[in-house]
């Protein structure tokens, strides 16, 4: 791994095994926040944009009408496909398609949400747009992201986050998600901070990292004073090694009037 920008669809086809055996992506806090901000209803058609092996889809689904994941990874489907037919779920189906060109009619949804994934999306504005395009009056958008505690440690955490998932994109603040949805016409109805504790040998492992990645990612950390390690959620080791980090996650319901 070279640190090189990579597609996700690259990057979440050849990792798609580890991906649905992950505790933290199934069952990770963020989603029982998200549920409870989504407040699903027996008549809900949903949308879950990014669904790669289909966690937050097949969650809701049991709760709600209708569930479409929508994904860029052909191979992260294949999953959620084969855990819905092993749990006997029969009202969720799987696309491929891409998070900025929704292949959907205008108003087709009641709530469209999408976890752990805005951070990977070229162009998150036109994100908010499709997805303000495709809910209904009344419809609502609720993201969970992990987000950068400001803007100046933002280059360094996109660096350090792209070093291990060539895929990253941006890892946006609290203020820029405000900026943003409320241009893309939202109201910002509730929102949470859920913290990650990761540990640092398995989120290396789960994304793949080569020998050499790891040391440049203890190479970057070691770039931060101790004041800015602190606001980074780093955590170190006797011998001063990274041995984890701990990432916030915003949780946010919006709504589309
Ligand atoms: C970390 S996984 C999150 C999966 C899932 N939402 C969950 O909670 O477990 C990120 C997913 O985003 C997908 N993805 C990234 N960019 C995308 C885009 N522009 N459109 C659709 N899917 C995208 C990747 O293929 C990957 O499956």
């Amino acid at each position: 791994m070279t640190g090189e920008p990579r597609s996700s669809a690259a990057q979440f086809n050849a990792l798609a095994d580890r991906y649905a055996t992950s505790e933290v992506h199934r069952a990770g806090p963020s989603l029982p926040v998200l549920l409870a901000l989504a407040a699903p209803e027996p008549a809900d058609v949903v949308l879950d944009v990014a669904t790669g092996t289909g966690n937050t889809a097949l969650a809701l689904a049991p709760q709600v009408a209708h569930v479409t994941g929508l994904d860029l990874a052909q191979a992260m489907l294949a999953h959620a496909q084969d855990r819905a037919a092993r749990e006997g779920t029969a009202n969720a189906r799987f696309v491929v398609g891409s998070a900025e060109a929704l292949p959907y009619e205008d108003g087709h949804f009641t709530l469209v949400t999408s976890r752990h994934a805005p951070h990977h999306f070229r162009q998150v504005e036109r994100f908010l747009a499709e997805a303000f395009r495709v809910l209904a009056p009344g419809g609502r958008l609720v993201l969970a992201d992990q987000i950068s505690v400001s803007a100046g440690l933002q280059p360094w955490t996109d660096g350090y986050q792209r070093l291990r998932d060539p895929s990253h994109f941006a890892q946006r603040t609290v203020a820029a998600w405000q900026a943003l949805t409320a241009a893309a016409g939202f109201r910002w109805a509730a929102s949470e901070i859920v913290p990650y504790r990761l540990d640092f040998d398995w989120w290396t492992t789960q994304a793949g990292c080569t020998p050499q990645t790891v040391q440049a990612l203890q190479a970057h950390a070691a770039r931060l004073d101790s004041e800015q390690a602190r606001e980074a959620g780093l955590h170190f080791g006797e011998a001063g090694e990274l041995v984890a980090h701990t990432e916030p996650m915003l949780v946010v319901r919006l709504e589309k009037r």
